[in-house]
Formats: structure tokens, sequence, C-alpha cells
């Protein structure tokens, strides 16, 4: 059985690009055969930045709700909070004392936010190694993560190697990446990639005002409503084909050569495309965040199970270093 296993930043709402992006395919893949899935959200590494509890609690809400809402199955993948299992913290620790000073120092992600943060606090610098325990901790042996996050993954094998080596034995497993180098890139309502950091989001759980107001924000030309439209150098169209079946991916490329169709009624149909594609997910959604007690119920489970494996890799440690 290969245990598949990811964290999840809770730093906001999930927009139309995570769930494209990551979560669809993430629940798609935990029903391989011959795979486990751990799923965490990283609720730790969010107080390197985060420091009001209600803001980060929120974010727990609105993350876990997402993927619930999405479908996932919480009999077959660990869904749980990074923070519910105190082993990870405590291993963090053993993992530091084997953590190069350099190689945190070196660490890209590092680098980018020491220079664009005003608190660079030693979390931030230590991120890495709590990631690190986040891995090891589960016996994980793919951890699936995007590009930005290869090198902390190979600081991760690098620290479950030095680790194996001081002891001569193997207490770790030594966890591979993988990375979608064809993930698809989701554009935002300005033509560049969706990103909560950008300010370009559709955030597809919003009530019906809100959404609508978002995509009527995409970014359009000038052409007018009489004149023939070219639908592949548009926003509109390139986010309505990712949800539209070849019949009405054919339609709307019509509509855009035939002209007198203008950009506001393209917007309307993606609109109503995104609310009948998402009916189900925004009604769950909408039912999971009047009743957070239930998400936290379901992310407790996830926590017990995940800590039965926690345990056991704790005391492989212990042992080995004499504790
Ligand atoms: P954001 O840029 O909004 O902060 P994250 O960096 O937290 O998003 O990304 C969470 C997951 O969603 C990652 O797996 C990432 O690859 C995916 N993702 C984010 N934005 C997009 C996008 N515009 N298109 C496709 N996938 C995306
Ligand atoms: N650092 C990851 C990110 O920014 C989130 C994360 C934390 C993670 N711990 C992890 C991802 C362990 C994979 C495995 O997206």
């Amino acid at each position: 059985m290969t245990r598949v296993l990811t964290g999840i930043q809770s730093s906001g709402r999930q927009h139309l690009g995570n769930v494209l992006g990551a979560i669809r395919p993430a629940i798609r893949k935990s029903n391989d055969p011959g795979t486990e899935s751990f799923l965490f959200i990283a609720d730790l590494h969010s107080l390197t930045t985060i420091k009001d509890a209600d803001t980060r609690k929120e974010n727990i809400i609105a993350t876990a709700a997402a993927w619930l809402a999405c479908g996932l199955n919480t009999e077959k993948t660990v869904f749980y909070l990074q923070s519910a299992v105190p082993e990870c913290t405590e291993l963090t620790w053993y993992l530091n004392c084997f953590t190069p000073y350099p190689m945190l120092a070196n660490a890209h992600s590092f680098k980018d936010k020491s220079d664009r943060l005003s608190d660079v606090n030693a979390g931030l610098f230590d991120y890495p190694v709590l990631m690190a325990s986040d891995i090891i901790l589960y016996d994980a042996h793919v951890v699936p993560v995007g590009k930005d996050q290869k090198q902390h993954l190979e600081i991760t094998r690098d620290i479950a190697t030095k680790v194996n080596m001081a002891y001569n034995d193997e207490i770790f497993v030594i966890p591979e990446a993988s990375i979608d180098e064809n993930v698809m890139t989701v554009p935002g309502t300005d033509g560049q990639k969706m990103s909560k950091s950008y300010g370009n989001i559709i955030d597809i759980f919003l009530p019906e005002k809100k959404l609508r107001k978002q995509v009527m924000k995409i970014e359009t030309d000038s052409t007018p409503m009489e004149e023939p439209k070219n639908p592949d150098t548009c926003n509109v169209f390139t986010l309505y084909k990712l949800l539209a079946n070849n019949e009405q991916i054919a339609q709307m490329r019509q509509n855009y050569e035939g002209g007198n169709y203008g950009y506001g009624h393209a917007k309307q149909a993606l609109f109503e495309l995104i609310i009948e594609e998402f009916k189900e997910e925004r009604a769950k959604f909408d039912a999971l965040v009047e009743k957070p007690e239930e998400i936290f119920a379901e992310l407790a489970k996830g926590a017990d199970k995940a800590r039965v494996v926690a345990r056991e890799t704790i005391a492989r440690v212990r042992a080995a270093m004499g504790y």
C-alpha cells in the first residue's frame, strides 16, 4: 500500500483555481486502488504569518468545508488538523537537531519571505523542518506538491537520511515528491494566474450576488457588442471552456464569432455555468459552515487515526535516540 500525504495551507477561502487545480485532482487520486491518503490542514505553519486566533479558525473552517463539499471521503482519506497531533511538534525538535543551519538559510521560500515580510520570526526559518516532520511522522511514500515546494521535499529527504544514518537504522521512510508538471493554471479575473494574493479570484462558494459580481469583473477588451470577437484571446471563454461540455463550447465559439454577442452575455453564461456545475458543492458548503462543530468532529476523527501512526513513529525515534 502506497501512502500518499499532502498538506494544505489554510490561508483563506478556496477559489476556482484551487478547486480545479488541486482539490478535484487530489480527491480523484485518493480513490486510486493501492493507495492510502493522508491530507491535513497545516494550521501550525499558518501561525508563522497569521497571529489572530479567529482568523485562523475561520480559514480552517472555510478550507475544510471546501474539501468536504467537493467530495472528500473521510472514510478513505485521513483528514485532520496538523495541530491536533502533538507528536508532530515533538518530532520537529528531534529533526531540528539534525538540520544544518545553512540548509535552512538557503531555502528559497525563506529568502523570499524574509525579503517580503516585516515579521521574520524563527518559525518562518524553521518552516521546512516542521514540514519534514509532517511527512516523516506518517511514513509517507509519496508527497504531491506544487513546483514551489520541491526544495522542501529535498530538505525532508536529507534530514530523514541523516537521522537514519546516525542511528544505523531505517527509522524513517524516505519520501518521494510527486510534482505534476501538467497541472492546469486557471486564470483569474485579470488574466494572470488566479491567486488569493493577486485579488483576482472567483470564489465559487460565495452567495450568488457576490459571485456574479466577481464574474462580471473579468477583464475583456473593448470590442463593441455588434462586432465579432475572438474567443481564443478572451479570458471569459478560457474559463468557460474549463467547465463547459463540447457542445456548449462550440455554441459559445459561434456566439463570439457571429457578432451581436457582448462580453456581458458571455459572462452571464459563465456565471450560470458555475452555479450549475457547483450546485451540490455550494449547497454542501453552506450547510457545513453553518455547523462548524461537524467539521471539527470530522477532523477529530481523522486526528485519532493519524495519531495511531504518529505514536508508532515517535516510539521508534525515542528508542533510537535513547529517550
Ligand atoms: P493561492 O495562490 O491562491 O494562495 P495556493 O498557493 O494556496 O493558492 O495553492 C493551493 C493549491 O491550489 C496548490 O496545489 C496550487 O497548485 C493550486 N492552485 C492555486 N492557484 C491555482 C490556479 N490558478 N490554477 C490551478 N491551480 C491552482
Ligand atoms: N508548505 C506547503 C505549501 O505551502 C504546505 C505543507 C505543509 C505541506 N506541510 C506539508 C505540503 C507536508 C506537503 C507535505 O503548500
